[in-house]
């Protein structure tokens, strides 16, 4: 850490730290930290007023800033440039959609176009009939699919897709029984094609294709990867591989091929959207600046939080059951991508990097964990998550309600109630930031999660840490690996567990 960033950390915890009440008795906050941001898909209100940010704060945290070069960072990312350091890799997801340095931008077109063609050829019946899809990946090539499949096909999906990840041959065998192999086809989506998991369930769908009278199971499978040698070499006819850029990272890659099961399933039309929706985000992002720039104040609030209030996790709770899986995806975005010990130049941090993420989804978390958000002894900043417009066709109860709870929870968070019986009490002053979109659809969520992924950047830049390399996954695989293998001693403990679990 250099002495002008010690210097701005130190300029920042010196700050007075005013309450909740405080900040709305002094001024405007909603003026100040409330903003309508006008999408391609609708609306998205970023309300980051129950948050305590205050206007020194912002203007400490905007001197981090400019000190951590995040400017200069931003530019870098967007022009393409190395910026992930200890892989030597751009970082180039915002290319894939239309965003970025022009000749990547030009190939991301290009492998859209094909991929294009490959789906449409699908929906057209040209590969035969297809009313399944066996998606097979892990990590990044498989929590953006699910995501976005789950959130964007409520009213019925083009193609049935089952995203399977887990070596657990349950996560297959449910995905099995849930498709007719006759008219199943096969996504394999690794971007290294060598992950394990993916590689074994891989093949062990091949051969339920085959034992159900599939007489060329490789015929049924397209690749997802950006290593197409390799899975030629697996035996994908080329035909049927769809590569994308090493410089997109696995986390970040559902705008890519890896999207493929996403544009089967909703149209190659919602998924332009999709992108479409991600790259207005992209476009506020780089032509912002300062605490106007949401990711980046998002990534303040973030920053005030972890390092002035030594909170160590923040939670995400989507009063939407179609983002029901947002708070898993990003897990591994901002976990995979800050969750790191060591600056940029190799020295040791000073200070906490990412907080845990964690959450779920409303109503059904208020009856389960926010016992401990309202009383219990952590401050840990919560985000919610909402849409004006309903997803279901129901009586207007149920999404007055759900609506009715998400806003009572921030304000019951933040006003907190005094009472006699001290087990009665709520202690109040606890923040939250709130994001409501007009309505949930292709490009709200392509916007929601570029969002998200500008917000980790963000973060990143200022704690001066590469967050696109994953380097921490690396020891727990190969320790497996040779265990399967047999060929390794180990501690006692694991030993027994080995031997007791007959697999040594
Ligand atoms: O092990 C972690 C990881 O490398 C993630 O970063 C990645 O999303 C996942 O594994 C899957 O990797 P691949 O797409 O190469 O199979």
């Amino acid at each position: 850490m250099t002495d002008s960033t010690s210097q701005a950390w130190a300029a920042l915890k010196a700050l007075e730290k005013p309450t909740l009440a405080q900040l709305f008795a002094a001024g405007d906050r909603l003026k100040a930290f409330s903003e309508k941001l006008d999408l391609p898909g609708g609306a998205i209100r970023f309300d980051w007023s129950k948050t305590h940010l205050d206007a020194a704060h912002v203007a400490a945290f905007e001197t981090l800033a400019e000190i951590t070069g995040f400017a200069q960072r931003r530019a870098a990312m967007f022009a393409g440039d190395h910026i992930n350091i200890t892989e030597d890799r751009a970082v180039e997801h915002t290319a894939q959609r239309g965003v970025g340095r022009e000749s990547s931008v030009e190939e991301a077109e290009a492998l859209h176009l094909r991929m294009k063609g490959l789906v449409e050829a699908i929906h057209q019946g040209k590969l035969g009939e297809v009313k399944h899809l066996i998606h097979i990946g892990i990590g990044g090539s498989a929590l953006g699919p699910a995501l976005a499949i789950d959130a964007l096909t409520r009213d019925g999906a083009m193609v049935d897709v089952h995203v399977v990840s887990n070596i657990d041959g349950l996560a297959l065998e449910a995905a099995f029984r849930a498709c007719d192999p006759a008219t199943t086809m096969v996504a394999v989506a690794s971007k290294t094609f060598t992950t394990t998991e993916t590689m074994i369930n891989a093949a062990s769908t091949l051969d339920w294709l085959r034992s159900n009278g599939v007489a060329d199971p490789y015929g049924r499978v397209v690749a997802l990867t950006a290593y197409p040698d390799k899975a030629v070499e697996w035996g994908v006819d080329e035909t049927r591989v769809l590569p994308f850029s090493e410089s997109v990272g696995g986390r970040y890659s559902l705008w890519s091929s890896i999207g493929f099961p996403i544009a089967l399933a909703i149209g190659w039309d919602e998924f332009s959207e999709f992108l479409g929706g991600a790259a207005a985000m992209d476009r506020h992002f780089l032509a912002t600046d300062g605490a106007a720039n949401l990711p980046l104040r998002a990534a303040f609030a973030d920053l005030y939080y972890t390092h002035l209030r030594g909170c160590q996790t923040r939670a995400v709770f989507a009063y939407d059951e179609r983002l029901r899986l947002l708070p898993s995806y990003l897990q591994q975005l901002e976990m995979e991508s800050n969750g790191k010990s060591v600056m940029l130049d190799g020295q040791p941090v000073d200070g906490p990097t990412a907080p845990i993420t964690w959450g779920g989804v409303g109503t059904d978390a208020q009856h389960a964990v926010f016992q401990l958000l309202h009383q219990g002894t952590v401050l840990l900043p919560v985000d919610f998550i909402a849409a004006i417009q309903p997803g279901d066709d129901l009586s207007p109860d149920h999404h007055r309600n759900l609506l009715a709870n998400c806003f009572a929870q921030g304000a019951a968070l933040m006003a907190g109630r005094a009472a006699k019986d001290p087990a009665r009490a709520y202690p109040g002053n606890r923040p939250s930031a709130t994001m409501l979109c007009d309505e949930i659809n292709p490009a709200t969520l392509g916007a929601l999660i570029a969002f998200h992924e500008h917000r980790t950047f963000a973060n990143g830049v200022m704690l001066q840490i590469n967050s696109f390399d994953q380097f921490g996954v690396e020891l727990g695989k190969e320790i497996a690996k040779a265990i399967v293998a047999g060929d390794a001693k180990f501690d006692p403990s694991t030993e027994a567990l080995l031997a007791e679990a007959g697999i040594s």
